[in-house]
């Protein structure tokens, strides 16, 4: 691993996702680092001067390793993937194209430059039989999106780079690109003001993306690798989390009615009792994860600040 602690650069593949955008702008804030920034779109918005853009398409290995050998980057971030569950579980090729040989390219371009690695994956890698699952606990996917997260971390396993896997779940943040989460969906739905229906039986620690980045500077900054929980401070039902989205932006939350995931039936099925505990990234990256509420009143400035 690189050493040079005097001016890091850091690249990140995926930048247009939720929490790359999260992590471009604590990083720019917070770390002495340079940024290179790469994603399949070209058109990267916002204040970026001074940092190095690139449109790849993601699964060309040898534009990404071009790349990475012209830049130098000390840390490699791959925030990339498929994240739609549904669509992973009909589209299996794109998933896993996304998903896992975008994983194996992205470390051997990183290994390539002896880069510290850092990947995000998911409680989805779990069945919800006894969540919220701790670092070690013993994966089971139960749906498509799930397996590829797993075989990624398999991948990170055996790569033989300095790796660190942040697992995380129900993530909600800003994005400037109108990627849709949990938050947004709620809120448009509120907005049209007709009563609609949220599963109560699936439980996480809804995550917000500018705790997962302050997490991302201090893991560089430590230098940690292997895998590390990030979730949120509060375990609850996508119903109870609704809920609490319609007072933070002081919607009737009594449009809010709750339904099962049988009676939903979505696509691909869902671990109900899934989540993480994060006192392992707590305690060794001395951090506090936001409660709902305070993340999304913060959101909600965010929102009012830079649009939804
Ligand atoms: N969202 C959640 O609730 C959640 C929960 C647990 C774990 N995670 C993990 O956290 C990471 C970031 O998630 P996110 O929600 O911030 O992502 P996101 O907003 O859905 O964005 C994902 C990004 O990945 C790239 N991408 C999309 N489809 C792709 C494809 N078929 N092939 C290659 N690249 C593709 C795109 O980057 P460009 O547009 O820049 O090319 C896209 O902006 C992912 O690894 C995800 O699995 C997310």
């Amino acid at each position: 691993m690189n050493t040079d602690d005097t001016k890091k650069k850091v690249m990140i593949i995926g930048t247009r996702s939720k929490v790359a955008e999260a992590v471009v702008r604590i990083l720019r804030a917070e770390l002495n680092a340079s940024l290179v920034l790469i994603s399949s779109a070209d058109n990267l918005v916002g204040d970026i001067d001074g940092v190095a853009l690139y449109t790849v398409k993601h699964h060309d290995y040898k534009q990404f390793k071009e790349i990475a050998m012209k830049e130098l980057p000390s840390v490699l971030i791959n925030c990339a993937a498929m994240t739609d569950v549904d669509a992973c579980e009909i589209d299996k090729e794109g998933a896993w194209s996304a998903n896992v040989t975008l994983v194996e390219n992205f470390l051997r371009a990183g290994k390539s430059i002896d880069a510290h690695c850092i990947h995000f994956s998911t409680d989805y890698i779990f069945d919800g039989k006894n969540g919220p699952y701790i670092e070690n606990d013993t994966a089971n996917p139960i749906n498509y999106y799930g397996r590829t997260k797993l075989a990624a971390e398999n991948v990170c396993h055996s790569s033989g780079v300095d790796c660190t896997i942040l697992r995380t779940n129900v993530v909600y943040g800003h994005s400037t690109y109108r990627h849709t989460d949990f938050v947004h969906w709620v809120i448009n739905k509120l907005d049209m003001g007709k009563p609609f229906k949220v599963v109560d039986d699936q439980y996480g620690n809804p995550t917000f993306t500018d705790d997962i980045a302050l997490a991302v500077k201090k893991i560089i900054d430590k230098k940690r690798v292997g895998i590390y929980n990030l979730s949120g401070k509060e375990y609850c039902n996508r119903f109870e989390f609704a809920k609490m989205i319609a007072k933070v932006f002081s919607y009737d939350s009594t449009l809010i009615n709750s339904i099962t995931s049988e009676e939903l039936g979505q696509k691909s099925p869902r671990p109900k009792r899934a989540g993480l505990v994060n006192l392992k990234a707590e305690t060794d990256l001395q951090m506090k994860f936001s409660d709902v509420i305070s993340g999304v009143t913060t959101l909600r400035h965010q929102m009012q600040m830079w649009g939804k």
